[in-house]
């Protein structure tokens, strides 16, 4: 349905657009040169392909299919026009060192630099005096590949960061003023009873300004009360299933995560590294002695089998709803405190931010880590495909790909909707993700 109540403030879209540029590259800034072929990991492009992405994705969507207008460069814009699914399956270039060809695939750096500037140039045209909202358009109503292309640089953002994060410290450049913080008390396990009701997954495109397609229509489910931790499972905790023999005793895994840790030798989580007998945190900038209380990073994987361990389980992402937002969850108010918008570069200690805990007392739902879901990553029903993007959504709808909800430090505040999603599969490792259990409550 065509709209016609206008919902563009064309200042606020220009500032977005130019935090976003500026953030941007302050983030590519952080590397040394020598890294802008490498690809810190395996299954996605070299970090060059992003800073020609950013652009070129916002070029293609809103500029030429938003509003018809020429190419600057055809053969850059395909290039750059779509990264890939972190895919657990390794294709042929999967493990392999820099080929020389590869190398080849790729512009130099003055190229990119040329085509964002010209990009840059015509998006803030457009998004200055351009009729970039156009009710009955599909790519226009509502301004719709305004937000697409201004969300979507927003989240590549943190694709950046935790790609960052595997490179070796010294090829980054450690902003002066910063040091994680560190210090913190590990909360004692503690159970939540969240009583049983209705929780807000869904809303109808129509009621906010944005939202991806997979975040429509209106979609609500009854929960039954259910118990669920009051903070997320910290690095303490999880050592004492890493101790307990947790990643050798194929009873916690599900038979495909066993088959991984297996055949990958994985006997802990990603950002754990041993160093001098002890357990470190690989941070961005610097390997610091294990911070118990912070969030432990793990895959979906590593999350379930902890879980099990624990006579537990994750919680659904219907339970995250009534957890965060209790019968609400539709409507856009100013996120409560938390840890989130880069405001670090590693998360904090669980429970540092109380006056942001949930309506039950649940800490650090929205920030300081992604919380791993149990429910595979679906349409709600009805579910339409975005005419900006896609294949942003319908691409992953399979069974494969488990929902994240919340936040992370790299998560910029513009997406913390309660109705954003986001998704990886179960055996990604690399996200700055964590999550907590749950239990069925009779
Ligand atoms: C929604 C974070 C899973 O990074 O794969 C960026 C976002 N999609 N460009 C991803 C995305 C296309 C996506 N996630
Ligand atoms: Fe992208």
């Amino acid at each position: 349905m065509p709209s016609a109540v206008s919902v563009l403030d064309r200042e606020r879209a220009l500032a977005w657009y130019r935090l976003n540029r500026e953030r941007s590259r302050g983030l590519f800034d952080l590397l040394a040169d020598e890294a802008y072929y490498s690809r810190p990991i395996a299954l996605r492009h070299p970090i060059v392909f992003y800073e020609g992405h950013l652009p070129a994705f916002s070029f293609n969507t809103l500029i030429k299919k938003g509003l018809g207008r020429p190419s600057i460069d055809p053969a850059l814009e395909a290039l750059f026009a779509r990264g890939i699914d972190p895919n657990e399956t390794r294709d042929t270039l999967g493990d392999q060192p820099q080929q020389a060809s590869d190398r080849a695939r790729w512009p130099s750096r003055d190229i990119v630099h040329q085509f964002a500037a010209e990009a840059d140039r015509q998006i803030l045209d457009a998004l200055a005096r351009g009729e970039v909202e156009q009710a009955g358009h599909p790519l226009l109503d509502r301004a719709e590949a305004v937000f697409a292309i201004l969300e979507h640089e927003a989240m590549h953002q943190e694709t950046l960061l935790y790609m960052w994060h595997r490179l070796p410290v010294e090829q980054k450049r450690r902003p002066a003023a910063y040091a994680p913080r560190v210090e913190g008390r590990v909360p004692a396990p503690e159970w939540i009873e969240v009583p049983s009701g209705v929780a807000t997954l869904g809303v109808d495109r129509a009621s906010i300004p944005f939202g991806w397609d997979n975040e429509f229509p209106a979609y609500h489910a009854d929960v039954g009360r259910f118990h669920i931790e009051r903070d997320d499972v910290t690095n303490a905790r999880f050592l004492e299933f890493v101790d307990a023999g947790g990643y050798d005793n194929p009873r916690w895994w599900r038979p495909a995560d066993w088959s991984w840790i297996r055949s990958e030798g994985v006997t802990h989580p990603l950002f754990w590294e041993r160093r001098d007998d002890r357990w470190h945190w690989r941070g961005m900038f610097e390997l610091i002695p294990l911070p118990p209380a912070w969030p432990v990073y793990v895959s979906q994987a590593e999350a379930a089998a902890f879980a099990r361990w624990r006579d537990a389980r994750l919680p659904t992402e219907a339970e995250f709803q009534r957890a965060a937002y209790g019968d609400g969850g539709a409507v856009l108010s100013e996120p409560r405190p938390g840890v989130f918008d880069f405001t670090s570069w590693d998360p904090e200690p669980a429970g540092s931010h109380p006056e942001g805990a949930s309506a039950w007392g649940i800490q650090d739902l929205v920030g300081n880590g992604w919380e791993w879901t149990s429910t595979p990553f679906a349409p709600f029903p009805g579910f339409e495909a975005s005419a900006s993007y896609p294949e942003y959504s319908a691409d992953f709808f399979d069974g494969e790909h488990f929902v994240m909800k919340g936040a992370s430090p790299a998560t910029a505040r513009q997406l913390l909707r309660p109705t954003f999603r986001n998704w990886f599969r179960a055996r990604y490792p690399y996200v700055y993700a964590t999550f907590r259990c749950a239990r069925d409550l009779a």
